[in-house]
């Protein structure tokens, strides 16, 4: 595997694909690499010449300075996970490589989508991801880029991003990968104590549990249900939400919409975790 930290170097491999007419897949990341980011890799290399994955703990994607500070930072241990993956290349920018101009991110209208869930309670949030994929696209000009479910609101968005200003990459999504006890597999899951790593399974296994109520009762019905669920356990609810999977605003007629999921935003001590599951 080939590990790029200068943009003269990333520019050298990239027209060496593409002179060769190979595909190339682009896998994003913000490193602290676990099975998911895994699971992108793998699907990528099945389908393309040339899989790079990008390593950058992106600054204006946090509206949290304490959470910028304290995302894990586990260089080595991704080289080593990648080295053993189908990963053809690893890229770690350089900050002036994605911000040339200074640290700013682009302002977006990703047609509301921007402002439900993730972005009510992380304002900003998405015009930083929005920034920092579309630098990466314009460097990379992937044929593919994957994105896990597990953001379900950011592979929505990356989608609207790339309608929005034409760009000639093909979005392709992965299914959530979870851990046995089934939560889903996060960097932040590193950093949950003892205590709060034995409850966090909750979040999945009372998502399940409104899936099944849901299909006889009400959506007032599931909400309640859910907050309920929740107030038994030590996690703090932050939102649920049955929304609409295509403008991901919440369901007021749950025979409406084609698709519907259930998302959850849930603290774990100071941990802040999201899952999400289908419903319909
Ligand atoms: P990060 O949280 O590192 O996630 C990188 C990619 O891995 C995202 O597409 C995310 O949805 C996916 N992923 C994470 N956990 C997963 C899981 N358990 N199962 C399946 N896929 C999973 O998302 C980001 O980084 C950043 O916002 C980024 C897109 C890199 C922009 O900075």
């Amino acid at each position: 595997m080939i590990i790029l930290r200068k943009l003269n170097d990333l520019n050298e491999i990239i027209s060496q694909q593409k002179k060769h007419h190979h595909s190339i897949g682009f896998v994003p990341t913000m490193g602290a690499l676990h099975e998911g980011h895994i699971s992108l890799v793998e699907e990528s290399a099945k389908e393309n010449d040339f899989t790079i994955v990008s390593v950058f703990v992106n600054p204006t994607q946090f509206n949290n300075a304490a959470d910028l500070e304290k995302y894990p930072r586990t260089e080595d241990v991704d080289i080593e996970i990648l080295s053993e993956s189908n990963a053809d290349a690893v890229f770690f920018p350089a900050i002036e490589d994605i911000y040339p101009h200074g640290q700013k991110a682009e302002k977006f209208d990703f047609n509301d989508l921007e402002n439900q869930m993730e972005g009510k309670f992380r304002p900003g949030h998405f015009d930083g991801v929005g920034t920092v994929v579309k630098r990466f696209f314009e460097l990379i000009e992937p044929d593919r880029a994957y994105f896990g479910e597990k953001d379900f609101q950011q592979l929505r968005i990356i989608r609207q991003l790339v309608e929005n200003e034409n760009i000639p990459v093909e979005i392709i999504s992965v299914p959530i990968k979870r851990e046995n006890d089934g939560l889903a597999m996060s960097s932040r899951n590193m950093r949950l104590t003892k205590e709060m790593r034995n409850e966090s399974p909750k979040i999945f296994r009372i998502l399940t549990q409104a899936k099944s109520f849901f299909e006889p009762h009400s959506i007032e019905e599931t909400r309640q249900f859910v907050k309920d669920e929740f107030s038994k356990t030590l996690l703090v609810l932050e939102y649920f939400e049955i929304a609409d999977e295509k403008t991901l605003k919440p369901v007021t007629d749950k025979s409406k919409p084609d698709d519907i999921r259930a998302f959850v935003a849930a603290f774990a001590g100071e941990i802040r975790l999201i899952d999400n599951l289908k419903f319909k």
